[in-house]
């Protein structure tokens, strides 16, 4: 993935576990600590081979560190660092969701090897929305609950999801059942 990835990894745990956590994790996955350039694509070794070495560092389940990333990405990397992107995506939770792949092509202009994922939204009668996932990568769905936990928390919007249908266990791709209490 893209080194701007890879820096979020490293504020995340930065954040938590401080320079010296950092350093540590980095050791670990064999990474030099501060290299990481923002409009470079990696092979995903190194992004898996990072947030292995964090799990393993500070002995936190990866479905539990994926989450915290992806609620760190909304929060503290896309909203603060691509401002004018991240608004571009809408001015409230379910509109955000509609837009995602809208924006991700516009993230496609400036980063032109992106593989971004796609998001597609159905709206039920009763208001559940029902959102599936699809990706060319394995694992990630940890990730995705925490970004939408962090979009929640930006749009003060609060949500239930739920994975109901799971790649991980033989299905076409991930689908989210999600509840938007009034
Ligand atoms: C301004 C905001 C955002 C920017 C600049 C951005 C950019 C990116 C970039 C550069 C990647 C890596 C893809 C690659 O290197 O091939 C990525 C991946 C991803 N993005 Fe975004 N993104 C943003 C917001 C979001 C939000 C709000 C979501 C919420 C659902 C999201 C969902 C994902 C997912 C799930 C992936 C993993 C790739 C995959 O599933 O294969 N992104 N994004």
């Amino acid at each position: 993935m893209y080194g701007l990835i890879h820096k979020a990894i490293q504020g995340c745990i930065q954040g938590a576990h401080g320079e010296e956590g950092w350093a540590r994790v980095a050791a670990r996955a064999g990474v030099n600590s501060s290299a990481f350039l923002s409009f470079e694509s990696y092979p995903d070794e190194v992004t898996v081979g990072l947030l292995v070495a964090a799990s393993e560092e500070f002995e936190q389940p990866l479905t539990e560190l994926l989450q915290d990333f992806g609620r760190y990405w909304v929060l503290n990397t896309a909203r603060v660092e691509y401002g004018p992107i991240f608004e571009f995506g809408g001015t409230n939770f379910v509109e955000f969701l509609d837009n995602l792949d809208a924006m991700h092509e516009q993230v496609a202009l400036s980063f032109s090897n992106l593989q971004q994922p796609s998001f597609a939204v159905e709206k039920k009668a009763d208001g559940r929305i029902i959102l599936h996932y699809k990706s060319i990568r394995e694992g990630l769905s940890d990730f995705v609950v925490g970004l939408l936990e962090g979009l929640s928390e930006h749009f003060k919007q609060p949500v239930e999801i739920e994975l109901i249908e799971a790649k991980a266990d033989g299905a076409d791709h991930d689908v989210f059942e999600l509840s938007l209490p009034a």
